[in-house]
């Protein structure tokens, strides 16, 4: 009798929000209070094996080759057993994930390693989920990771439960050629993680002002996005950007993500496009800046930025595909 293998891997991209998903609804199952929107980072990926055996005793996560015991385990095992509840598989298992980009860039893992965990997981349970079916299991271990799960450019759709709150696609990948260039002006892992940021966001007095604003932007940048204007999608990517951090800055107790490096870059850039180059900044819950372009400009600004002291390194990423499966297991 052939032996069945219960293993799966999955690779899959981070991705930048142009709208930011900020505040949780129903923090448990990760519904937040808007809809979000986001390009793929065709640079950034996560890759994940993951196998059930009926020979394994106790499940096992390793991270990037190093064993995980702690939160980041619950937080994982947390999507297996969603797995193993809907395969009835009571087995073990074993979960390695490798990030291709440096652990403490500052650019949000969770988002490519939960997209990645989903498809790897369901897939080695033998579950056939649909697109949808993935996007909501992905945001059930990180809100950001419904929306990796789409090529291109996604819409995460807000929902009013956890059947209905999923990602959907607004464009493929190669409908525009952007790109985001990571600018790293700190290394190590963020102070203030975006659950603790989702936690406090409504305790500031302008997450409402923000709410009541939301949806007459997401329908202008989604006119921005498919008209391919990178003007008008640019100061909405700002403003937006500005907004997160000014909602962090104001909870109770404040976020202060920025550092020196993040308004040098911000300044250089605004300096920079007074001259005439087309290129925006957005940002994640963290001091590095994303600098929003055009593929032709891409190399020119990012030997620009590189030349800013506060400057680590840079990371440039096309639009790309969402999950997909791999050959190659990492065990
Ligand atoms: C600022 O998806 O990382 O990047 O659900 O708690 O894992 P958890 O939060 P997460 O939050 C992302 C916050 C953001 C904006 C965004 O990506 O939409």
């Amino acid at each position: 009798m052939k032996k069945i293998i219960y293993k799966k891997t999955a690779v899959s991209p981070a991705n930048i929000a142009f709208i930011k998903f900020w505040g949780k609804k129903n923090p448990k199952l990760n519904i937040p209070f808007n809809n979000s929107l986001s390009m793929n980072m065709g640079s950034c990926l996560t890759t994940t094996t993951v196998e059930f055996n009926p020979r394994f005793r106790g499940d096992r996560v390793f991270i990037d080759s190093k064993e995980v015991k702690d939160d980041k385990k619950l937080r994982v095992i947390k999507i297996i057993d969603f797995v193993r509840d809907k395969s009835n598989i009571a087995w073990c298992v074993k979960v390695a994930s490798k990030n291709n980009f440096p652990a403490d860039a500052g650019i949000a893992s969770s988002a490519s390693a939960f997209s990645a965990l989903a498809l790897s997981a369901s897939a080695a349970a033998n579950l056939e989920l649909s697109q949808k079916d993935l996007s909501i299991l992905a945001r059930l271990g990180s809100g950001s990771a419904s929306r990796s799960i789409i090529d291109g450019f996604a819409e995460w759709k807000k929902g009013k439960n956890t059947n209905s709150s999923y990602a959907i696609q607004l464009a493929p990948p190669n409908h525009w050629d952007l790109r985001d260039i990571v600018v790293v002006v700190e290394k190590g892992t963020k102070k203030k993680s975006s659950t603790e940021g989702h936690a406090v966001a409504l305790t500031s007095p302008f997450y409402k002002v923000r709410q009541n604003l939301l949806p007459k932007r997401i329908r202008n940048i989604k006119k921005a996005l498919y008209k391919k204007n990178l003007k008008n999608l640019g100061e909405i990517l700002e403003e937006e950007a500005i907004e997160l951090h000014m909602i962090a800055m104001t909870s109770k107790p404040p976020i202060f993500y920025w550092n020196k490096g993040t308004v040098e870059v911000i300044n250089k850039l605004h300096g920079w496009r007074e001259k005439g180059l087309s290129a925006y900044f957005t940002m994640d819950a963290g001091p590095n800046v994303h600098v929003i372009c055009l593929a032709k400009d891409a190399k020119k600004i990012n030997s620009r930025l590189k030349k800013i002291p506060e400057v680590l390194f840079t990371i440039t990423n096309k639009p790309s595909v969402g999950t997909q499966f791999s050959q190659k297991h990492l065990f």
